[in-house]
């Protein structure tokens, strides 16, 4: 059976995304392996720990220590340590090198984050609003950079019905269509759920000195959030900059959500690759 892998969001049903947002999952057998290729403090342990409290066997495999950086190709990389387990959570810089790893792997591959999507991490910011407002009550606002997570809450949105409004320089808008404007406050108007990322994404270093002065009208504070609903949260994948894309103020307030955000990645891990595995095949 072909394995049925997450690379994008575009690669699940409404259904499948309803039920990884409840937090729903079975005890599940098998093995994975984590196969990372840039730093995580959050989903390398969430997977890893979520995993085997879910009955699995867990490897960590730093993807700079093989024989990547030594000629060896994406392809038999990835046909190699596929044999060796039922799913591959993967982070992977350049998502079209996440493709060909995954079109070489008999195991499910989880796209653990590349620089196109962060698909995990939306399940998860959406089950973290399920759980504290109801994603029915929700009206997000995107202020900031473009990133890997704004484009996966773009295709979720839209997925799941979930109002969503995005603000961010013109040359850094998400790579889907969505509703946009380049103007933050019309962005937050009306918005009870704000959510930021890092202006310089992991690889993006260099362009650094650029982006911050492209997006430095672009920060979440307390100015901007008084064009929000009253009732605003605010929300960010981590690791987050104070002072650059969001104030301490803001994320260390009474109303920041970003450390259930983050406790909630080992719950949703979980929910996440239980799903994969469970309806594997099966069409929804
Ligand atoms: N939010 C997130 O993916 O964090 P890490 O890079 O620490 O895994
Ligand atoms: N956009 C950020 C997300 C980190 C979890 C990055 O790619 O570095």
């Amino acid at each position: 059976m072909r394995a049925k892998h997450l690379l994008s969001i575009k690669d699940l049903s409404r259904k499948e995304c309803q039920r990884i947002v409840k937090g729903k999952f079975k005890k599940s057998k098998g093995n994975a392996i984590l196969f990372f290729q840039l730093p995580s403090t959050r989903t390398r342990s969430a997977f890893e720990l979520g995993l085997k409290e879910m009955g699995m066997v867990t490897e960590y495999v730093d993807a700079r220590t093989t024989h990547l950086n030594r000629g060896e190709t994406i392809q038999d990389t990835a046909r190699v340590l596929s044999s060796y387990c039922d799913v591959i959570v993967a982070r992977i810089q350049e998502h079209d090198t996440l493709l060909e790893f995954a079109s070489a792997s008999e195991a499910t591959v989880v796209n653990a984050l590349t620089n196109l999507e962060h698909p995990t991490q939306a399940l998860n910011d959406f089950y973290t609003i399920e759980k504290e407002i109801g994603l029915k009550n929700a009206r997000i606002a995107w202020v900031g950079d473009g990133t890997n997570v704004c484009n996966s809450i773009v295709l979720l949105s839209e997925k799941m019905g979930v109002p969503l409004k995005v603000s961010t320089p013109r040359g850094y808008e998400p790579a889907y269509e969505c509703d946009w404007t380049e103007d933050p406050e019309e962005a937050v108007e009306g918005a009870n759920v704000i959510m930021t990322d890092a202006w310089v994404s992991m690889g993006q270093e260099k362009q650094a000195k650029k982006k911050l002065k492209a997006l430095k009208e672009y920060q979440v504070n307390k100015k901007l959030l008084e064009h929000a609903s009253p009732d605003w949260v605010f929300m960010h994948c981590l690791p987050a900059h104070r002072g650059q894309e969001v104030t301490g103020e803001v994320i260390d307030g009474p109303r920041s959500l970003v450390w259930e955000q983050a406790k909630n990645k080992k719950k949703t891990a979980k929910a996440v690759v239980s799903e994969l595995l469970q309806n594997r095949g099966k069409r929804l």
